[in-house]
């Protein structure tokens, strides 16, 4: 096992609010998001000190081996949000709400938006469409929840879309995205994500609205970045997409600490002497006469 030394502060954070998003904004400090799903990844997100972490629907792809984000339930998110809940303390804590969780009605919108917060431990939600879901959006704020918009490559729309494709390169749709994001800003929305749009777009759009974006395959002109953790872990097998840096290949390091245990088993070196529990020799003889 490493003994590497990882310098991470010893003196809890400050809890980063909503409040502290529009602040880095202001101060024009990027903001830092990655997703996370389980307890021992939020635990290394918050002492790394990133400032938000997203339960993403992208858990069903990542995680649960879906295809896409469709089939994800409000019950798998919940699961996966508490999870978080239990290991991130400071950081900002977004959880999406899952396909077909809130287009229905605004009163579905608003119960599940609640049970993210009250069941899930979570601060915020985060959920996808610009000027179809003002209403939603409104109606959660006016809760007292803080909401998070999503534009550009939605993929709980992928099959309206055509596909994972990028968004906003035609003169009308950049139009179109840039209305969104002000009618997101407009029904209280405290920040949004920008996805695979072009980068010009995403900083112009940054620049017209108070509230932070947060760019995912959107150019480094967005108020804070977001990426999926598998992805910068190189833990997702299936595909990359271009706009990731990959800061680890962790799909290979477990495939070869798998295979070295495989190995140790099989050739009788694991466990050794120093994985076994003892018993005292008196114990074993009196046992041994008595079995
Ligand atoms: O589900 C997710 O992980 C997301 C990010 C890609 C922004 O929505």
């Amino acid at each position: 096992m490493s003994t590497t030394a990882i310098s991470v502060s010893a003196s809890p954070r400050k809890k980063t609010t909503t409040l502290t998003f529009r602040q880095k904004k202001e101060r024009g400090e990027p903001i830092t998001m990655l997703t996370g799903y389980d307890y021992p990844t939020a635990l290394a997100l918050d002492k790394a000190g990133i400032d938000s972490i997203l339960v993403g629907d992208s858990l069903g792809m990542v995680t649960l081996g879906y295809e896409n984000t469709l089939p994800v339930t409000m019950d798998e998110m919940l699961h996966h949000a508490r999870a978080v809940a239990r290991g991130a303390k400071s950081a900002l804590l977004v959880c999406d709400l899952p396909f077909m969780s809130y287009q229905v009605s605004t009163e579905d919108a608003l119960r599940n938006a609640g049970r993210v917060l009250q069941e899930g431990g979570m601060d915020a939600v985060k959920l996808e469409g610009g000027r179809e879901r003002a209403d939603a959006v409104r109606a959660i704020v006016n809760a007292g929840i803080p909401v998070m918009g999503h534009i550009g490559l939605t993929p709980q729309s992928v099959h309206q879309l055509g596909g994972f494709r990028a968004q906003g390169k035609t003169a009308s749709a950049a139009k179109r995205l840039l209305e969104d994001a002000q009618i997101l800003e407009e029904a209280g929305a405290f920040s949004v994500v920008l996805e695979a749009v072009p980068a010009k777009l995403a900083e112009y759009i940054s620049r017209r609205i108070s509230i932070p974006t947060i760019g995912i395959g959107a150019g480094a002109g967005c108020d804070g970045q977001v990426l999926v953790v598998h992805d910068l872990l190189g833990l997702f097998d299936r595909f990359t997409p271009k706009f990731v840096r990959q800061y680890a290949n962790l799909h290979e390091t477990l495939h070869n600490a798998f295979a070295e245990y495989i190995d140790d088993v099989e050739s009788k070196r694991f466990p050794a002497a120093e994985h076994t529990v003892e018993m005292k020799d008196e114990e074993w003889e009196a046992f041994l006469r008595e079995a």
